[in-house]
């Protein structure tokens, strides 16, 4: 649905100032069908690449292709939907008005215009605002508009830039139904996002990109590892021996009333786990619980900036 070949983007902020780069070199690639989530810190260079792609700035170097046309192919334009990271909004239309506008930019006949309408303004939850003007819209209501618009030619590809941000976790949890009914409907959605919880939830792919650079990419299951990487124990009743003992063999543990709670690296069948289980049943204590941690995006996305700082 999208690819990229080293694609970049460098702005010259002026006579005489240095250049900014803001993407370099990127290699993408979007497959039909999934929810592809496009993440990095504030001026990753997501935002560029969203533009890049959508024709609205022209890349540097590099090449890409959309729905497997060269970029600037205008009947691509027909196929896909776009929700700008600030959208700008006719005010004093009402959200029938405003969908109805865009309808007819895609020249749709009334009926359909009509039909499309009707069932997108019920999609993301509007009904009961659809004659409302869109200045008394809420932040969150103005997103789920936005995306409406985007989807009022019926598209293939959407392409939404920051659609969770700036919304309380209702607001997202809305906007996230949204983008897995549009996956449940066969479309693919490549969206930006700084939000992990959200793109851990939705996400089928993920690229991680900052300072313009792709660092990672590929299934969020494999990007995480289906491996463990700590395992958190929580025992009970075992004595200060056993507490003392734990302690010098460098685990990293807190106590709560006669509970302890050790944290180890590793995962479950790991030595390091069943000594400590040992040691604590055979001084007459119990394990509670034994959970074992994945490594979450939050820690894959901290590696990959904190990297990036130290670089710096
Ligand atoms: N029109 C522009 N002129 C100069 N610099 C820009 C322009 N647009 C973006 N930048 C710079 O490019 C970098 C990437 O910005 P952006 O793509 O908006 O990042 P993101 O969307 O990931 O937050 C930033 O350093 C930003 O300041
Ligand atoms: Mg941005």
């Amino acid at each position: 649905m999208i690819r990229t070949e080293g694609l970049a983007k460098e702005f010259s902020s002026g006579i005489g100032k240095k250049s900014i780069v803001a993407v370099r070199g990127l290699d993408l690639e979007v497959r039909k069908g999934e929810i592809f989530g496009f993440l990095g810190p504030n001026g990753a260079g997501k935002t560029t690449t969203l533009k890049m792609l959508m024709g609205l700035i022209y890349p540097t170097s590099g090449n890409a292709w959309i729905l497997g046309k060269a970029l600037g192919d205008v009947d691509v334009k027909n196929r896909i939907g776009y929700l700008p990271e600030h959208p700008y909004f006719y005010d004093y239309l009402t959200a029938r008005e405003f969908l109805d506008f865009y309808g007819r930019l895609f020249d749709l006949t009334k009926a359909e215009r009509r039909e499309r309408i009707e069932n997108l303004i019920l999609k993301v939850g509007l009904d009961r605002f659809q004659d409302v003007q869109l200045r008394k819209f809420s932040k969150g209501m103005l997103q789920r508009i936005g995306i409406a618009q985007a989807l009022i030619n019926d598209p293939e590809l959407v392409v939404l830039d920051e659609p969770m941000s700036g919304l309380d976790p209702i607001g997202r949890k809305e906007i996230r139904d949204v983008i897995l009914w549009l996956r449940d409907s066969g479309k693919t959605v490549f969206f930006s996002s700084h939000i992990l919880p959200d793109v851990e939830m939705l996400c089928d792919r993920v690229a991680i990109i900052v300072k313009g650079t792709l660092r990672d990419i590929g299934r969020l299951d494999e990007l995480l590892g289906e491996t463990v990487s700590n395992v958190e124990m929580v025992l009970q009743g075992i004595g200060e021996p056993v507490v003392t003992a734990i302690g010098q063999r460098g685990y990293r543990y807190s106590t709560v009333g006669d509970k302890i709670a050790v944290t180890v690296a590793g995962d479950a069948a790991d030595d390091k786990v069943e000594e400590i289980v040992r040691l604590a049943m055979d001084s007459g204590g119990k394990v509670v619980s034994l959970t074992p941690h994945k490594k979450t995006l939050e820690e894959l996305f901290v590696a990959h900036v904190g990297e990036e700082k130290e670089v710096a």
